[in-house]
């Protein structure tokens, strides 16, 4: 096992920059997850750990070792990938014990660390199984078998689970969770998908066009987003934003939408007459008989709770309750928003107020 360290590192390919100045310090055990839309750079950097691709500047190491001039092979780490091929004429054991047959490890060895491996992913009733003889879930874990038999201090993943069906991902999202509170090694985790990240995280890492928005624990990202960008990033479904300024009637400050509505905004954090996006996350609200008049556009039962598509004046609302509501389309329905659990963000910088 083994800490990593990223220090200020830069990739460029010829002359366009894709990654510019990355810092982030990931601790020896700690499952440390990057997200962030499609072309930010995660792969990138990943890869840059593992030695995949060349660093343009800056430092990673792992454990106490600086890794820039390490050869892949020598780094100690396994890394699967989304496209985890494998070899289709192996058997699942051949598999999974390829890397170290290569490397020439005796068959002793090879045999004991497959059969454990196994164990651990319920993989050892299948070992003489072929991979078209498997399920979408039990392939994915044969990739992972073949990262554990090598015992690496790290296990870098680039989007696992993306190709398996919903299902499966929830699935294998609590099994690669249980595998790490049982071997206890450090994992880099790739996603794009943020509710991987919020439940499998000991520490997200949010990235966009290159450089790190925020850094924290799943849920520390999600009460405190640093900004604009991570709070609509973090959370499912995503936080209502609506542009305005602050105002003070009567002695108490309130937020006025460019669109002329007024929500409630807690006092002291903005400044009468600051430029703002007031930010709430659709949980935080709910329907109450002294709340704020909407306009439903579209109700989205989904059994457990009712995401609601609303007008609030002439700004989009989204609310989710626990409510089955029969209000249709341009019917009335009153929203109640906690003040507690509104952010404010400056508007030109997009920072937390
Ligand atoms: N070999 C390459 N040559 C030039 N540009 C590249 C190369 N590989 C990646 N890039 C660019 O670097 C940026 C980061 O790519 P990267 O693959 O790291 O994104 P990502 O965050 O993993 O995205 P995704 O979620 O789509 O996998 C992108 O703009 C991409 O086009
Ligand atoms: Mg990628």
């Amino acid at each position: 096992m083994a800490q990593v360290t990223i220090t200020n590192i830069v990739k460029r390919y010829g002359t366009a920059q894709v990654v510019h100045g990355v810092n982030v310090d990931i601790a020896d055990g700690e499952f440390v997850i990057l997200v962030g839309p499609s072309g930010c750079g995660k792969s990138t950097l990943l890869r840059m750990i593992a030695g995949l691709e060349a660093i343009s500047g800056g430092e990673i190491s792992i454990g106490d070792r600086v890794v820039n001039d390490i050869l892949p092979k020598d780094r100690d780490i396994a890394m699967v990938f989304q496209n985890y091929a494998l070899y289709p004429h192996k058997n699942v054991a051949d598999n999974m014990g390829f890397s170290l047959k290569i490397r020439g490890r005796p068959k002793a060895e090879i045999d004991a660390k497959v059969k454990k491996a196994a164990e651990i992913l319920d993989l050892s009733k299948l070992l003489d199984r072929f991979p078209k003889q498997l399920s979408g879930g039990q392939r994915q874990r044969v990739a992972m078998g073949r990262a554990i038999v090598r015992d690496p201090q790290v296990f870098l993943f680039d989007e696992p689970l993306s190709n398996l069906d919903a299902k499966l991902r929830v699935a294998m999202r609590v099994e690669i969770k249980e595998l790490h509170l049982r071997l206890g090694t450090t994992i880099v985790y790739v996603t794009h998908d943020q509710i991987e990240a919020m439940t499998m995280a000991d520490k997200i890492v949010v990235m966009r066009d290159g450089k790190v928005e925020q850094i924290g624990a799943p849920l520390d990202l999600y009460d405190n987003p640093g900004n604009v960008f991570v709070a609509g990033f973090i959370g499912s479904p995503a936080m209502n934003f609506i542009k305005g300024k602050i105002e003070s009637k009567e002695g108490r400050q309130i937020f006025v939408s460019d669109t002329g509505s007024v929500l409630p905004v807690e006092g002291g954090k903005a400044q009468d007459g600051q430029p703002v996006i007031y930010g709430i996350r659709p949980e935080h609200i709910d329907i109450a008989p002294d709340g704020l008049p909407a306009i439903v556009s579209v109700l989205e039962p989904t059994g457990s709770e009712t995401q609601i598509f609303a007008r609030l004046g002439e700004d989009a609302i989204d609310a989710v309750v626990k409510d089955r509501l029969t209000i249709h389309p341009g019917g009335e329905v009153r929203l109640r928003i906690d003040k507690r659990r509104v952010h404010i963000f400056d508007r030109q910088s997009g920072a937390r107020v």
